[in-house]
């Protein structure tokens, strides 16, 4: 018997981090990352005072209401935490935490990452080379733009949204952003002196890069519409690093393949990990596995993170990064 508290890890978690849970811990980890349906996650809940989980756990209502009553925190292993029903837990006063900040470099990096490739047709550059089809450089060979003043424009200007800027900047893109709210003053010379638009039309009519970083809600879902890309300048072009289904496919493959839009870099996908097929089919389109957090260093520390909240929250210091 151990007087360490229970605690199911429901998917794999890096090494380092699942040896401090197996050491500080009575950890049922699931290093095979086996999946784990609905009658299995509550069997293995089962006399657990914590849930570590990842977005690839969904955490429905109706598995909420069932967890057995020794469940006190749930642990999300990644800043969006749209995979947890708030409203469950919260009617069954459990704390939700989930991994601000540790993701926030790595993920603005793959955001600069999508608007180079997408700017410059990596994807046509790379197909080339792979398939040993490249025959010359004439001066007009696979053109893209430059991003050197170009009017960036962010949607959800958050810890992500503004690494993004600061490194755009650094490429000479000007910055516009929209939000709920002005970001803090003593944020906006880090930020690129972004400008503020108060509502997002007018961002997205300046945009001739828009890059999506707004959590996904009831607000944001398909905020992407055929309307709003109607909006953007003719040739923009659309980066995702935040959730697939803010955007809504089918008009998103419309405009690039009309040419309204010049490209899209995309590292998240609606129903992942299978996404629309059409997207394979577009050369002006770049795309990732949803990798935006996928470094080494940025793995542990997300993986640190929720062990650093149920570590305080069982030392009865409440939890750091609660969502709820
Ligand atoms: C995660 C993410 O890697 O943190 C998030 O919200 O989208 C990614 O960084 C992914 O959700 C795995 O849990």
């Amino acid at each position: 018997m151990t007087d360490q508290p229970k605690v199911l890890v429901a998917s794999r978690v890096p090494v380092d981090v699942a040896a401090r849970l197996a050491r500080d811990y009575n950890a049922e980890l699931n290093q095979d990352d086996e999946k784990y349906d609905r009658e299995r996650l509550l069997a293995a809940a089962d006399g657990c005072a914590a849930l570590v989980v990842t977005s690839s756990n969904k955490m429905t209502a109706d598995i909420i209401q069932d967890l057995p009553d020794s469940v006190r925190i749930i642990a999300t292993v990644s800043v969006g935490f749209e995979h947890v029903d708030i409203e469950a837990a919260q009617a069954r006063g459990l704390i939700v935490t989930n991994t601000p900040d540790v993701l926030t470099e790595a993920t603005s990096d793959t955001g600069m990452l999508l608007l180079l490739a997408a700017a410059r047709r990596a994807t046509e550059g790379n197909q080339l080379m792979r398939e040993a089809t490249w025959v010359g450089s004439p001066l007009d060979f696979n053109l893209g733009v430059d991003l050197a003043n170009k009017k960036l424009g962010i949607l959800g200007m958050g810890r992500i949204g503004q690494a993004l800027a600061h490194r755009a900047a650094a490429f000479g893109m000007e910055i516009h952003y929209h939000n709920r709210n002005r970001i803090a003053p003593d944020r906006e010379a880090y930020a690129g002196n972004a400008i503020y638009h108060a509502d997002s039309d007018s961002l997205l009519e300046i945009s001739q890069f828009l890059s999506i970083h707004s959590p996904l809600t009831p607000e944001t879902r398909l905020f992407l519409n055929a309307e709003r890309i109607a909006r953007l300048p003719d040739g923009a072009i659309v980066v995702n690093t935040s959730r697939g289904d803010v955007v809504d496919d089918e008009a998103l493959i419309a405009a690039l393949k009309s040419g309204k839009l010049r490209a899209a870099g995309l590292d998240v996908f609606t129903g992942e990990p299978n996404f629309n097929p059409a997207y394979r089919e577009l050369k002006n389109v770049f795309m990732l596995p949803h990798i935006g957090s996928a470094t080494v260093e940025t793995r542990n520390g997300m993986g640190f993170c929720a062990v650093d909240n149920l570590d305080s929250f069982f030392a009865g210091k409440g939890p750091l990064t609660a969502v709820t």
